[in-house]
């Protein structure tokens, strides 16, 4: 894997094999691979779950990581510096490197000059791959597999980026039927549901939750100004006790967290309630991830060797 910056980077095949190993991982069956290396962690907006967990599979592999939270600006400079400068710079001291940056081309323009693989930890409102992988970790874990199951997506779906890489992941391992629920105004763009070619329904009205396998809470931030959501509506589109205990008992709940109160604390206690377990799992699939960037870091540094230096008297 060179880099990873959209659930699209990834082949059918790479996805089973970054599940597969996360797996082997959780139950223990082989033992960690321990290739070490150096991990940047690149964190220009916050983040709990990705930068912790990140850092944290880097350490099992027996690697280490370093953070960096700004480019450098201060006020005898007329703006900060540019992040293709930054990561000119210091792009090279790094294996890997993971970058979570408010705009969408961050990625793009990240990658282009980077050297090392980088892996986009989320770009905006645009995508989030590595929170898609491990949330299809988790309905596989529930439910072995996508087929047949009937998996609901609630909250702002204009602009959660784990519900745009998870549609993604739709693409490539579809679950029976699809049922998306988000407030008005707040509808996926178009282009995310056409290559997936199951029934998907929709609604604006709230959420239902009886017949579903799989309910996904993807978020609900609360917006500012006119694009804010009233309390009503948010409301409608928030998992109550009494909602989660008209779920089938199979059913699961997951959620790429955190949760503002989209999600009602008692809903936690109840066995439907996977998504702090979800998170856990996550540190299997993000060492299957920096695994694969991993190898492909020393096949590249064993390929053709240049002089460490050159002559001075050629
Ligand atoms: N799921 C997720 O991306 O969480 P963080 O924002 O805490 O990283």
């Amino acid at each position: 894997m060179r880099h990873l910056l959209r659930l699209s980077s990834l082949t059918r095949s790479e996805i089973l094999a970054i599940l597969s190993r996360a797996r082997d991982l959780r139950c223990g069956g082989r033992p960690w691979q321990s290739p070490g290396g150096i991990l940047g962690l690149l964190f220009f907006q916050p983040s709990t779950r990705t930068r912790f967990g990140f850092h944290a599979a880097m350490a099992r592999l027996g690697g280490a990581a370093i953070t960096l939270e700004e480019t450098k600006w201060h006020p005898g400079m007329t703006e900060p510096e540019s992040l293709e400068d930054t990561l000119r710079s210091i792009g090279d001291y790094c294996d890997v490197l993971v970058l979570r940056h408010a705009a969408h081309d961050s990625v793009v323009r990240a990658a282009a000059v980077l050297k090392r693989p980088l892996i986009n930890g989320g770009n905006g409102t645009d995508e989030h791959p590595t929170q898609a992988l491990i949330d299809l970790f988790a309905i596989c874990e529930a439910h072995e597999s996508l087929d047949g199951l009937i998996v609901g997506i609630a909250g702002d779906l204009r602009d959660s980026r784990a519900a745009h890489s998870l549609l993604s992941a739709f693409a490539v391992f579809p679950p029976a039927e699809l049922r998306l629920m988000y407030p008005p105004s707040r509808a996926p763009a178009a282009e995310l549901l056409k290559p997936l070619g199951i029934p998907i329904t929709k609604s604006e009205e709230g959420l239902r939750v009886e017949d579903l396998d799989v309910l996904y809470m993807a978020g609900l931030p609360e917006g500012r100004g006119s694009d804010a959501l009233g309390d009503e509506v948010r409301s409608r589109f928030c998992l109550t006790l009494e909602a989660a205990q008209r779920l089938p008992g199979h059913a699961v709940v997951l959620s790429p967290l955190p949760c503002i109160d989209e999600i009602d604390r008692r809903v936690g206690e109840l066995q439907v309630a996977r998504y702090y377990r979800q998170s856990s799992d996550g540190l299997y699939v993000r060492i299957s991830v920096l695994e694969q960037a991993l190898t492909w870091v020393r096949a590249m540094d064993a390929g053709p060797s240049v002089p460490a230096t050159r002559s001075l008297a050629s």
